[in-house]
């Protein structure tokens, strides 16, 4: 009975070794690849670790590498210490290989070279001979594809100049951004536009507009995260491609405005100067010619005082339009005319502006009784012709007042002696539409111009004139 505790003993011992051996020799040898993700850019030569571990020798053993999904088809096959392309995916073909130096220390890595982007997927390293539980691993592999972004200068909007970025040929999908050379991102016009191409590559575009900086340099950065990486093309963009800046135009504006409003206030004042000078000028022509015809009218007047005096007849009519005072009642009442013409005469002597008084008279008196002055005038104009002829010096300003275009402009008539120019202008006197008017005008110029050679001619005349101080 004693052996039983003994041979218990010894069952439960070689159980317990032979568990022990098990678990040892199942757990000896494992298929280990790597803890992260294999990531490549396509057209990359690239290893998708695979070994055993611990480190036994792997050049006997069956090495078979497929997708982890479509197992039936080998992405590469090591058989019995060669490489076979037995049920080799095509797209694999001459591009798989392993490190035949490396396998006795039990690394089946494969060698997988100019990948592609639909290299992307995940990998299965299986040793079927392996008699321990773990006889296979999974790789995964990243196949991206990166570009450098190209930079393009848009056109202007605003006070800014409008950058294009455009970067094709990624994958994964990528992103895009803008800085300056601060390193903020200046305002985008919208976000990037992606899109996919045949081929499953993505094409990134991103408009910006910048404002002019310190450096006017402009980055514009692609990136991959999944990937990591990274892309990214800089611009300088020169002053001149700006808009002028908004404080500039604003300067600019109130520059030119000023320099607007200053031409055209210049340009003013000196319209209205002019103007006004004309006018001025204008005012002063009319005026001077105003006060020559009133000098005139009042010479008339004064000279036929006596004449007037005993000729006039409507002197009460004449008297109502001339006088605004307390004369016009003792005019009213004066018994002879001659009684009223000489209160007329006080009146016109009394009066405030007395030239002009006695030039109104003078037209009142041309409307009422037109013949008393123009027998006046014409009579001693036709009596006097040859005398007139012979004496009138001052031809030319007679011409110029009575016959502008059809004497005075004749360039004939400048070139003849003043006598001819008389005879001239006595021919047109008798040729005018009322001769005999115009003939009274020519009087009172005379009477104005040449007052001498009408005293002289009308000695008798002027003689009254004389004694009345006038
Ligand atoms: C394999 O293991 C041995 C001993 O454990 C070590 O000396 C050797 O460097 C290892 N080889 C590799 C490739 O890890
Ligand atoms: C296997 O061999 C390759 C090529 O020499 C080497 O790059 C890789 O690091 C090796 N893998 C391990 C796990 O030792």
């Amino acid at each position: 009975m004693k052996t039983f505790p003994t041979s218990a003993v010894w069952c439960f011992g070689i159980l317990f070794i032979s568990v022990s051996l098990i678990t040892i020799g199942s757990s000896e040898v494992q298929v280990v690849g790597p803890a992260d993700r294999v990531d490549a850019l396509a057209g990359d030569d690239i290893i998708l670790p695979c070994s055993l571990k611990p480190n036994i020798s792997a050049k006997d053993m069956l090495v078979q590498w497929t997708g982890l999904y479509l197992k039936t088809r080998n992405v590469h096959l090591y058989r019995q210490g060669r490489d076979s392309n037995e049920d080799q995916f095509p797209s694999y073909r001459g591009r798989t290989s392993m490190f035949h130096e490396e396998l006795k220390n039990g690394n089946v890595s494969l060698k997988l070279t100019r990948v592609t982007l639909s290299d992307t997927g995940r990998y299965r390293c299986f040793l079927p001979t392996l008699t321990s539980q773990v006889k296979e691993t999974t790789i995964q592999l990243l196949v991206g594809a990166v570009s450098q972004p190209v930079i393009s200068i848009d056109g202007t909007k605003d006070w800014g100049v409008v950058l294009k970025c455009e970067s094709g040929g990624w994958f994964p999908e990528p992103d895009m951004e803008w800085l300056d050379s601060s390193g903020t991102n200046p305002p985008a016009d919208g976000p990037p536009e992606k899109h996919r191409d045949s081929e499953g590559l993505y094409t990134v575009r991103q408009h910006v507009t910048v404002d002019k900086t310190d450096t006017n340099m402009f980055t514009c950065r692609v990136h991959q995260t999944e990937i990591n990486h990274l892309k990214e093309t800089e611009i300088h963009v020169p002053d001149d491609v700006f808009p002028k800046s908004q404080v500039e135009l604003i300067i600019g504006l109130i520059a030119a405005a000023v320099v607007v409003l200053a031409a055209s206030a210049g340009v003013y004042m000196w319209r209205k100067y002019t103007e006004e000078k004309r006018e001025l000028l204008e005012q002063q022509v009319k005026n001077l010619k105003l006060i020559r015809e009133v000098k005139r009218d009042a010479l008339v007047v004064d000279i036929h005082r006596v004449h007037l005096s005993q000729n006039v007849t409507l002197v009460i009519p004449i008297a109502f339009f001339l006088i605004r005072s307390e004369r016009y009642y003792e005019i009213h009442a004066a018994r002879t005319r001659q009684d009223q013409m000489k209160l007329l005469y006080q009146a016109l002597e009394e009066a405030e502006d007395t030239r002009r008084m006695k030039s109104d008279f003078y037209r009142i008196l041309l409307d009422l009784e037109p013949d008393l002055l123009i027998d006046l005038g014409a009579t001693f104009v036709d009596v006097n012709k040859d005398q007139l002829i012979q004496k009138v010096t001052k031809v030319k300003p007679i011409l110029l007042e009575l016959f502008y275009e059809k004497l005075y402009c004749n360039t004939r008539i400048h070139q003849m002696t003043s006598q001819d120019q008389m005879r001239q202008l006595y021919q047109a006197l008798e040729e005018a539409d009322d001769p005999r008017r115009v003939k009274l005008d020519f009087y009172r110029i005379l009477l104005d111009l040449e007052p001498d050679l009408l005293i002289d001619l009308g000695k008798n005349l002027f003689l009254w004139l004389h004694i009345t101080g006038i």
